[in-house]
């Protein structure tokens, strides 16, 4: 039995085909003026029951309804561009709790982003307890692995990996875990500017995304299911550096066709 199912209440439809003529999986047909589903075989994605303005058309199987859009939510562009202008990767961190309510929030933005076929995905994997002894792992693993990097990269030479090397001594690390890798990134970005909104600092740390992603043993350690692999890691933490001047970047690269 699919685990959710649209219904279409025929009482409250008014046969407005929005439903229809929105649905990507063209599941829903119009018969004798009123909307029909077709079968289970879609993505589950909710756009039919979200542009119904009659609320006819519902979802069963999840734990909490919809929110109701009143207001348009909207951003304000320029806001939203100096966000990402000012925002940098942050690897000195104040020995500060981050309160519960705030990772809540980092983690909502998480679960509430959209994932490809509306697969839902991805997981999270909070590290606060074992956050030393999962470095540690790292670190021996990245330790055996640097004589041959440093062979031919005179930065890795002049890089010490030292017990921190990885986390910065950061108060949070929150591992997302995905089987389509994207998904996952793109949950991690949206967690990123939430945690920027409430003040903290945040590194993504491709070094431990490819320590998990290789070693049994750290996959192993972190809980990751079979048929995942590690997407992100963000590090966070309230900043103990403060940023004056925007990144610099190369001018844009794009063409028109
Ligand atoms: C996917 C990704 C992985 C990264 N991995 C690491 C890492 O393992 N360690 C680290 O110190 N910085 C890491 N960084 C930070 C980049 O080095 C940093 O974004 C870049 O130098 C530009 O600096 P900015 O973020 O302050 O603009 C990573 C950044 C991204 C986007």
């Amino acid at each position: 039995m699919a685990k959710h199912e649209i219904t279409i209440n025929l009482e409250k439809c008014i046969g407005c085909s929005l439903c229809a003529k929105t649905c990507a999986a063209h599941n829903i047909e119009l018969k004798n003026g009123k909307a029909r589903v077709l079968g289970n075989d879609c993505l589950m994605c909710g756009q039919c029951s979200a542009v119904c303005p009659k609320a006819a058309v519902t979802i069963s199987g999840y734990e909490t309804e919809p929110h109701t859009n009143t207001e348009n939510v909207r951003l304000n562009a320029e806001e939203v561009l100096d966000v990402i202008r000012f925002r940098r990767t942050v690897r000195q961190f104040q020995e500060k709790k981050i309160p519960e309510e705030v990772l809540g929030q980092i983690l909502e933005a998480g679960r509430l982003t959209h994932t490809a076929k509306n697969l839902q995905d991805v997981s999270f994997v909070v590290l606060d307890q074992k956050k030393e002894l999962l470095e540690k792992m790292a670190v021996g693993l990245f330790r055996k692995i640097k004589p041959f990097v440093d062979l031919f990269s005179p930065m890795a030479r002049r890089t010490k990996i030292d017990n921190h090397f990885f986390f910065f001594k950061a108060p949070i690390v929150i591992v997302i875990a995905a089987k389509n890798k994207t998904n996952g990134i793109l949950a991690a970005q949206n967690m990123e500017f939430v945690a920027e909104a409430n003040g903290l600092g945040v590194l993504f740390s491709g070094f431990f995304t490819t320590c998990a992603n290789i070693s049994f043993k750290i996959k192993k350690a972190l809980k990751i299911p079979r048929g995942k692999k590690v997407a992100a890691v963000l590090v966070l933490g309230y900043p103990k550096v403060k940023f004056r001047r925007s990144a610099q970047r190369e001018k844009l690269d794009c063409i028109y066709m």
